[in-house]
């Protein structure tokens, strides 16, 4: 794909059991209260469209947009959080992310939603989290992967914006 090459890392169906788990785990978290998932696109419309399928919440969804990368290496500029019509206050909001690199694009997000609203609570959850490159100190509450500190494409995921609608994650060669 352009110039790089890619193999399949996590073929689609331990993805779609990973994803399964990780519905499993916030219907039991949050069983009996209502939840706002604010899914942070482009990267996460896959995990999000396979997890909310196994949601049985009573639950509402926000989609925002954050841009903060360029190629393959976290550039960190990270732009404004736009979209976000729902009133947080006293909710229970998960955010939904493709994958958690730095954690400067999370960060800025919590810095955001903690000062414009007063959420009962938030958390987590990401399809991919690389702990190995992780810089900040909130938790990432419902992983799918935790993955090596190399470039991944694929569930969303885009190189440059190709690849996001391979069905396996796909890593670099
Ligand atoms: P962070 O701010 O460094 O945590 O980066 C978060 C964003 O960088 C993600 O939402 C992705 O859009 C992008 N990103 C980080 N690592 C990868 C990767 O391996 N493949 C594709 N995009 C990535
Ligand atoms: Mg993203």
């Amino acid at each position: 794909m352009l110039d790089k090459e890619f193999k399949v890392s996590i073929p689609c169906s331990r993805v779609k059991l990973a994803v399964e788990h990780v519905a499993n785990r916030i219907n039991s978290d949050y069983t009996g209260k209502e939840v706002i998932f604010v899914a942070i696109l482009n990267g996460s419309f896959m995990f999000v469209a396979e997890l909310m399928r196994k949601i049985k919440l009573t639950c509402r969804i926000s989609f925002v947009k954050v841009a903060s990368y360029e190629g393959d290496t976290s550039g960190g500029i990270v732009r404004e959080l736009i979209g976000l019509k729902e009133d947080l206050n006293g909710k229970h909001v998960i955010l939904l992310e493709d994958i958690v690199d730095t954690g400067f694009t999370l960060d800025h997000l919590m810095r955001q939603i903690r000062t414009n609203y007063s959420p009962e609570s938030i958390a987590v959850a990401s399809l991919l989290f690389k702990p190995q490159s992780y810089r900040k100190s909130i938790p990432v509450n419902y992983v799918g992967f935790e993955v090596p500190n190399d470039f991944v494409v694929g569930w969303g995921l885009d190189y440059n914006g190709y690849g996001r609608n391979l069905e396996d994650i796909c890593i670099m060669c």
